[in-house]
């Protein structure tokens, strides 16, 4: 998987081909699609979803962006860049559509995720050849929208926000690129921190039924999942409708999925501290399947920043939550977001920061310059910090938290590690796996190890993988 939650981070190209593509009923269809996801798992879940229902009418995948009939853009609003360079791609698309149409074939392109749900109309003002804008909630009527698009040849623009029809409606088969699948359980957030745009863009808080979780979760089991990733914008606020209508919170459904036969992993992510509640903590001790890994943002050391972040706790409440999490799962590898440069930040702030991340000890974080976003209340703030000691903050905790995960990995040298294979590698003969502390692992073996955990001697570590030799399946 890629990173935590909201760890958006890298552009990729959806990884929606399954193993057995082709569901039996597909329509008849000869087009092709291109779709590229940006930011966070949520976003990759939400393009295997719109992939599953573009396989049922038929639609091929294609790598080749001159030979789609449609491009679907899904999109990340969290920082500047990332909505951005979706405009930057948009001209490159346009190119395409042009020089596609000169040679008699149309194309439709579309704009999903977060930028769409933000700006709506300004994208096909901004870029008249996008024909569909499609807000995460809508995704259930992406096909429809799709022929409409292309008999009307007018803009659409569609982002109402329809509560759980979305989930009800996407009723494809669930198909699994890989033995590690997401399960969106929760979207939507209500904790409303000054700079983030979440709450606008996928709305209040909403968890999925226990029941509907546990029959997708049976279903990607069925298709070759060993591993659930739970996801949700604040997935530890998950109070969804468990048995007779009573509501459950994320350390019972966690139970019930571990119950469900053929589940060998299970993780979730993104956490808010101040929902991390006892029983949450107490399952990362009783539960087998449950990872001893956890995504638990603070963002900031400092309790004035953490103040007008609108964060709901301190740094000491956060490191004695983490002790409390620690004493009952004592190997348990931590991970966090650190945002950089929020507008007031003095240089006692940022070394608050560095203090709480030499406190807690990560195993992992991913760390970005405050990016100030339409709309939010911190983009109003003053002091705005200069970007070139945004830049000289980052890189001073940067340089820390690297070398607290090199730390963390030089601890698995010579032990004997349970991997859960993902996929092949580059080289001949090389599989890719997870650690339980999601630890990246290479290893080469004679065979087929995809979707098998095998115990890997660790040979070499690095700072963001390790090496080893399979010891026994
Ligand atoms: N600027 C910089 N980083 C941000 N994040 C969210 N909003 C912003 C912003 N406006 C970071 C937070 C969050 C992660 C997903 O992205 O650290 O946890
Ligand atoms: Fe954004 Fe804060 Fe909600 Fe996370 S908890 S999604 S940072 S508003």
């Amino acid at each position: 998987m890629i990173g935590p939650f909201c760890a958006m981070r890298f552009p990729q190209k959806t990884a929606a081909k399954a193993l057995s593509d082709r569901p039996d009923h597909v329509r008849h269809n000869t087009k092709s699609y291109y779709l590229k996801t940006f930011g966070c798992q949520m976003n990759v879940y939400d393009s295997e979803r719109m992939a599953e229902a573009l396989a049922r009418d038929g639609y091929r995948e294609t790598d080749d962006l001159e030979h789609a009939d449609l491009v679907i853009l899904n999109t990340c609003h969290i920082r500047e860049k990332a909505a951005e360079k979706v405009y930057s791609d948009l001209g490159r698309i346009r190119d395409v559509k042009v020089a596609r149409k000169r040679d008699g074939n149309e194309t439709v392109i579309a704009v999903a995720g977060c930028v769409a749900q933000a700006e709506g109309h300004e994208i096909t003002t901004r870029q008249p050849a996008v024909d569909l804008v499609i807000g995460p909630q809508s995704y259930h009527r992406l096909p429809e929208l799709i022929a409409q698009a292309e008999t009307t040849r007018k803009h659409i623009v569609e982002t109402e926000f329809p509560g759980d029809e979305k989930f009800e409606r996407m009723k494809a088969p669930r198909r699994v690129a890989s033995p590690s699948a997401f399960l969106t359980v929760q979207e939507g957030c209500d904790k409303f921190c000054t700079f983030c745009v979440v709450p606008y863009t996928r709305g209040a808080e909403f968890s999925r039924p226990l029941v509907k979780i546990e029959a997708e979760a049976r279903e990607l089991v069925a298709a070759g999942a060993k591993e659930l990733v739970l996801l949700g914008q604040n997935v530890n606020a998950y109070h969804g409708e468990g048995p007779s209508g009573r509501s459950i919170g994320l350390a019972e459904l966690i139970r019930r999925l571990a119950d469900i036969d053929g589940v060998e992993r299970i993780r979730y992510t993104t956490s808010h501290p101040r929902d991390m509640d006892d029983d949450l903590i107490a399952a990362h001790a009783d539960v087998p399947q449950l990872m001893p890994f956890l995504h638990l943002p603070v963002q900031s050391g400092s309790d004035r920043m953490l103040a007008a972040m609108n964060r709901k706790h301190t740094a000491a409440e956060y490191i004695d939550l983490i002790g409390r999490i620690r004493a009952a799962r004592p190997d348990i590898a931590l991970s966090s977001d650190f945002i950089v440069g929020f507008p007031g930040e003095t240089e006692q702030d940022a070394e608050d920061t560095v203090a709480l991340v030499k406190a807690v000890g990560f195993a992992q974080a991913f760390s970005f310059k405050y990016s100030a976003r339409p709309g939010t209340p911190a983009a109003a703030l003053e002091p705005q910090v200069p970007e070139d000691l945004k830049s000289e903050r980052l890189q001073r905790l940067q340089a820390l938290l690297e070398n607290q995960q090199l730390e963390f990995n030089a601890r698995s040298l010579g032990q004997d590690v349970p991997v859960l294979f993902e996929r092949r590698g580059r080289q001949p003969g090389e599989f890719v796996g997870r650690t339980p502390y999601l630890q990246l692992v290479h290893a080469a073996a004679e065979g087929e190890f995809v979707g098998r955990t095998a115990r890997v001697a660790v040979t070499e570590t690095r700072r963001v993988s390790l090496s080893g030799v399979i010891a026994a399946a």
